[in-house]
């Protein structure tokens, strides 16, 4: 074919490599090419917000403690882990988290949708002390993150520095959230009303039940209580150009 033999091509080094080239680029702008055509390589889900400061807090949390090192947050398109974990994860369901934690290693169960399967007690007393509800746990306990008080004077900072990549907080988000991370953990507060305009779909509680403090428990609850539960999947459809 094309008049080579290969005996031609693999003894002269220089047609080898132009021809490998040809192959390797040929291989290159079919992966690549299309991705420039695609309006938006992230679908819009409905549903999808920023988080709250308070869950960004408990997000910062889960990164500091490395819980990442044994829970991902990445349910795969597969039937057992579909009807284990539910409806696999979209790409838009991790488009605000910087970095993304989907995570490489399974040592716990996935994590992606854990928002609202448990109670808030159940929640606090499992990050304490695993053993005293799954006798077989090997998961630490951090029963230090009740006792530990939340910072909130970098709250606004973090914000910012989510919007700086492209996260889009507003102005007033940003002006207000320290306000709104206080808030979010204190049904009584002034500002839950601000709080809740300004983050949709939101629950506002005392996450560790302990109303003196605002603890670094009420934020991680309050991310974990979040996590899956944005989309509704009774209403999803998948868009048609990237199906
Ligand atoms: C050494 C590995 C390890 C680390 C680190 C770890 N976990 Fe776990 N986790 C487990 C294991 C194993 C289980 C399953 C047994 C159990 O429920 O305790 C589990 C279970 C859980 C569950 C219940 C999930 C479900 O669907 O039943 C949650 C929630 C959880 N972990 C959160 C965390 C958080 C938050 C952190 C970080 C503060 C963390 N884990 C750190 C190993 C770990």
């Amino acid at each position: 074919m094309f008049g080579f033999s290969h005996k031609t091509i693999e003894t002269r080094s220089m047609l080898l490599l132009v021809l490998s080239l040809i192959v390797v680029s040929i291989g290159g702008i079919v992966e690549i090419a299309p991705l420039f055509f695609l309006k938006n390589t992230i679908e819009k889900v409905e549903g999808m917000r920023p988080y709250t400061p308070l869950e960004l807090a408990g997000r910062n949390i889960y990164i500091r403690e490395g819980c990442y090192s044994c829970h991902s947050q990445m349910i795969r398109p597969f039937r057992d882990e579909v009807a284990r974990y539910g409806p696999y994860s979209l790409a838009a369901e991790s488009m605000y988290d910087h970095p993304f934690q989907w995570g490489s290693k399974r040592t716990g169960p996935d994590l992606a949708r854990v928002g609202a399967r448990y109670s808030d007690e159940w929640q606090v007393q499992h990050l304490k002390d695993p053993r005293s509800l799954v006798p077989e746990s090997v998961m630490p306990g951090y029963p230090f993150l009740a006792t530990t008080e939340l910072r909130t004077d970098n709250a606004a900072d973090h914000l910012k520095t989510n919007v700086t990549i492209g996260v889009p907080y507003s102005d007033e988000m940003v002006k207000f959230a320290e306000d709104d991370m206080r808030a979010q953990a204190n049904p009584a507060s002034d500002d839950v009303e601000g709080l809740e305009k300004r983050y949709a779909k939101i629950s506002v509680r005392d996450f560790d039940g302990n109303s003196k403090k605002l603890t670094e428990m009420d934020a991680l609850v309050a991310y974990l209580q979040m996590l899956g539960t944005l989309v509704d999947f009774e209403k999803y459809k998948p868009e048609k150009n990237l199906r």
